[in-house]
C-alpha cells in the first residue's frame, strides 16, 4: 500500500536537508534578501506605536504641547503606511518566490521521473509518486513562503520587544517575563499534541487517497461484482478515522490559543498590578505602563505564531525527505557516456531506411525480475535485417519480456543483447529506442485528438501523413463516421474507443513514426473476426520493407514469418518454420493442434 512511508514523520530540524532545501533559494538571492529586509522593517515598525503612546502621555499631554502631538500623530501614520507597504513587499515578493520555487521543484521531479526506468514503475504506485510531485511540493511552499523567512520577523519582533521592555523598566520587565515558563510548558505541549494529530492525519489522507484510486480506476469491477456496499463501508471506515484524526488537532489548537491568549491577560494583569503600584509610588511614569502593556499584547503573537512554524517545518522536513529520496533515486538505465554508432538520422520521424535496422542478436540472456526467480534463461537467438520472427508459447513464458528487454526497459543479467555486434547498453538510449516501432496489447492513448494520438509530439508529421497512415491501417472507416474526424477527442484512458479501435490506432502510430524495426506483441488478440481481417490487412502494409518481430497468441497470424521461436518457461525450445515445427511434432504441433481444434470447434 501506498501509505508506510508517508507516516514517517523525522526531525523538526534537519541540517542536512535544511542546506538542501535553501539551495533552492539561490537563484533568487535577491528576492530572498528584498523579503528579509521587508520582513525586519515591518517588525521594526511594529515596535514603534507603543513608544509613541508613552511620548504621548508622559511628555506632551502633562507640558500640554499640541504640536508635539500633531508630530506624533504624523509619525503614527506613516508607521502605518511603512508597515502596510512593507507587509506589501514581504507577501508578493515570498509568494512569488515560493511560486517559483515550486515550479523549479516540480520541473526537476518530472524530469527525473522522466529518466527512470520502468522497474521503478513496478515497484512505487502511482498514488505515491503523484503526491511527491503535488501535495509534498505544496508543503514546502508553505515553509518557504510563510515559515523559514517570516521567522526571522518573529525572532526580530520578540528580541526587540524584550530589549525595549529591559531598557524602559528592567523590573517590569521581569514581571513581564515571569509568565514565560507557563508559554514554554503550554507551547511544548501542544507542540507535541499536534505533531502526533498530523502525523495521524496525514496517514489517514494517504490512505484516502490509495483507496478513491483503486476504486474509481476499478468502478467498474465494484459494480459488476456489487461491492458498493462493502466498499462504502470501507470507506466510511478510513474517512472516520481521517475525521477524527483532524478532531483531535482542532483540540488542541482549540486550547493552545486561548491559552496563549489566558496567559497574556495574565502578563497584562501582572503589569497593572506591579506597575500600577509604582506608578502610585511614583517609581514609574504613567505612559511606561500603557507602552508595557501594549508592548506584552504584542509579544505572544509572534511566540505562537513560531509554534505553528513549527509544524511547518516539521511538515516540511518529512516532504523535502521524500522529494529528495526520489530525485535521489539513481537513473540505472541510461545512455553510456560515448555511445557507440547512435544514428543520429534515426531521430527524425521519417526514419532510416533499411540500412539502420541492425543485425539483432540475443546471447545467451537471462534474466529475473526478482533476484533469485529467472524469467528468461540463456536465451540466444538472431534477427537479420529483413527478417520476420515471430514468437509464440504460453501466456508467462517470457515472451513480453524479450521485448522489454530489447527496448531496454530493464537490463540483462547475464549475456547480452547487440545490434551489428554492439552491445545495447553501449547504444544511445533514444538512438536505440529510435529504431522500433511497438504494438502493444493494451494500447495506452493519451487525452487529446485522434491525430494528435497518432502524430504523439512530432509535428513532422503532418495531417496528410497522419490520414494516411490511419487510412492504410483501415481507421478510417471508423473515424470518418464520428463528427469531428480525426479531431475527435479520446478521453483519459482511450474509454470512449474500443480496443480493436485503439489497436488500429497504435497500428496507425506505428506506421506514422516509419521506425525500421516493428514489434508487436499480440497485437490482434484482442479483435473480433472481421475486425482481424483488417488488422491481418493493415499488419501487411505495416510490415512490409520492415525487420518485424511478431508475439503472438493465434499461430494464424505468424504463420507465413521467416522463422518461429517457441518459448516454454523461459527458454527457447524450438525453433523453424511453420513447416518444419509440424514436423518435429513437439511444443509447436501440440499448440498447433490445440487451436485447430477449436476452430473445428
Ligand atoms: N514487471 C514484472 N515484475 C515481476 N514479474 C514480472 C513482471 N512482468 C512479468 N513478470 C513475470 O515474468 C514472467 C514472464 O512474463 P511475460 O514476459 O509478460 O510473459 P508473456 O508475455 O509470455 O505472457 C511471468 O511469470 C510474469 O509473472
Ligand atoms: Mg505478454
Amino acid at each position: 500500500m501506498a501509505t508506510h512511508d508517508d507516516d514517517v514523520i523525522g526531525k523538526a530540524y534537519d541540517a542536512r536537508l535544511m542546506r538542501r532545501l535553501v539551495s533552492y533559494l539561490r537563484p533568487y538571492r535577491g528576492q530572498v534578501v528584498l523579503a528579509i529586509a521587508a520582513i525586519i522593517g515591518h517588525a521594526g515598525f511594529e515596535l514603534v506605536p507603543p513608544f509613541l503612546t508613552r511620548l504621548v502621555i508622559d511628555r506632551y499631554i502633562p507640558a500640554g504641547d499640541l504640536s508635539g502631538l500633531g508630530t506624533v500623530a504624523v509619525l503614527y501614520l506613516v508607521t502605518l503606511v511603512g508597515s502596510f507597504a512593507l507587509e506589501f513587499v514581504q507577501t508578493w515578493t515570498m509568494q512569488m518566490t515560493g511560486q517559483r520555487i515550486m515550479f523549479d521543484l516540480r520541473m526537476q521531479l518530472y524530469g527525473h521521473l522522466q529518466r527512470l526506468d520502468v522497474g521503478f514503475y513496478d515497484r512505487n504506485p502511482v498514488g505515491r509518486l503523484m503526491t511527491r510531485v503535488t501535495s509534498d511540493v505544496d508543503v514546502l511552499n508553505d515553509l518557504f513562503t510563510s515559515g523559514v523567512v517570516s521567522v526571522f520577523g518573529d525572532l526580530f519582533t520578540l528580541f526587540g520587544i524584550m530589549a525595549v521592555l529591559i531598557w524602559m523598566d528592567w523590573r517590569l520587565a521581569l514581571v513581564a517575563f515571569s509568565v514565560l515558563p507557563i508559554i514554554a510548558f503550554i507551547t511544548q505541549w501542544f507542540r507535541r499534541n499536534v505533531r502526533e494529530s498530523y502525523r495521524t492525519v496525514r496517514h489517514w489522507v494517504a490512505r484516502i487517497n490509495s483507496f478513491l484510486q483503486e476504486r474509481i480506476t476499478g468502478m467498474a469491477t465494484v459494480q459488476l461484482f456489487r461491492r458498493e456496499r462493502l466498499d462504502y463501508q470501507a470507506f466510511d471506515a478510513i474517512d472516520a478515522s481521517h475525521r477524527d484524526a483532524n478532531q483531535a488537532s482542532i483540540f488542541y489548537y482549540a486550547v493552545f490559543y486561548p491559552a496563549i491568549e489566558l496567559v497574556s491577560a495574565l502578563a497584562a494583569a501582572l503589569i497593572l498590578w506591579t506597575g500600577g503600584g509604582w506608578v502610585v509610588r511614583d517609581a514609574l511614569t504613567l505612559g511606561s505602563l500603557v507602552a508595557f502593556l501594549q508592548y506584552s499584547q504584542r509579544f505572544f503573537r509572534p511566540i505562537s505564531d513560531m509554534s505553528e512554524k513549527f509544524n511547518v517545518l516539521q511538515g516540511a522536513m518529512a516532504s523535502s525527505e521524500r522529494i529528495f529520496g526520489l530525485l535521489d533515486t539513481p537513473v540505472v538505465i541510461a545512455s553510456p557516456a560515448n555511445p557507440s554508432s547512435a544514428d543520429p538520422s534515426l531521430e527524425r520521424p521519417g526514419g532510416p531506411g533499411a540500412a539502420g535496422v541492425g543485425h539483432i542478436r540475443f546471447e545467451h540472456v537471462t534474466f529475473a525480475y526478482v533476484p533469485g526467480q529467472p524469467v528468461l534463461r540463456d536465451v540466444s537467438f538472431e534477427i537479420r535485417p529483413g527478417q520476420r520472427i515471430g514468437l509464440v508459447g504460453a501466456t508467462g513464458s517470457g515472451k513480453s519480456t524479450i521485448v522489454s528487454l530489447l527496448l531496454r526497459f530493464y537490463d540483462v543479467q547475464e549475456g547480452r543483447i547487440t545490434i551489428d555486434g554492439v552491445d545495447i547498453r553501449d547504444m544511445d538510449l533514444r538512438a536505440l529506442r529510435a529504431r522500433f516501432g511497438l504494438v502493444l496489447q493494451d494500447v495506452h492513448l493519451f487525452s487529446g485528438t485522434i491525430a494528435g494520438n497518432v502524430r504523439l509530439g512530432q509535428e513532422a508529421v503532418d495531417d496528410a501523413q497522419v490520414r494516411a497512415a490511419l487510412a492504410a491501417v483501415h481507421a478510417d472507416r471508423f473515424i470518418d463516421v464520428l463528427p469531428a474526424g480525426t479531431d475527435t477527442e479520446v478521453v483519459e484512458r482511450g474509454a470512449t474507443l474500443s480496443v480493436g479501435q485503439k489497436q488500429l490506432l497504435s497500428f496507425a502510430r506505428a506506421l506514422a513514426f516509419d521506425r525500421p524495426v516493428l514489434i508487436l506483441d499480440e497485437a490482434t488478440s484482442s479483435v473480433d473476426t472481421e475486425t482481424e481481417l483488417l488488422i491481418r490487412d493493415a499488419l501487411a502494409t505495416l510490415m512490409r520493407g520492415r525487420t518485424t518481430l511478431a508475439i503472438a497468441h493465434r499461430l494464424s497470424t505468424i504463420q507465413d514469418m521467416d522463422r518461429i521461436l517457441v518459448m516454454h518457461r523461459g527458454e527457447i525450445r524450438e525453433a523453424g518454420t511453420h513447416q518444419e515445427l509440424l514436423a518435429l511434432r513437439g511444443i509447436y504441433h501440440r499448440l498447433y493442434e490445440l487451436q485447430f481444434a477449436q476452430r473445428i470447434a
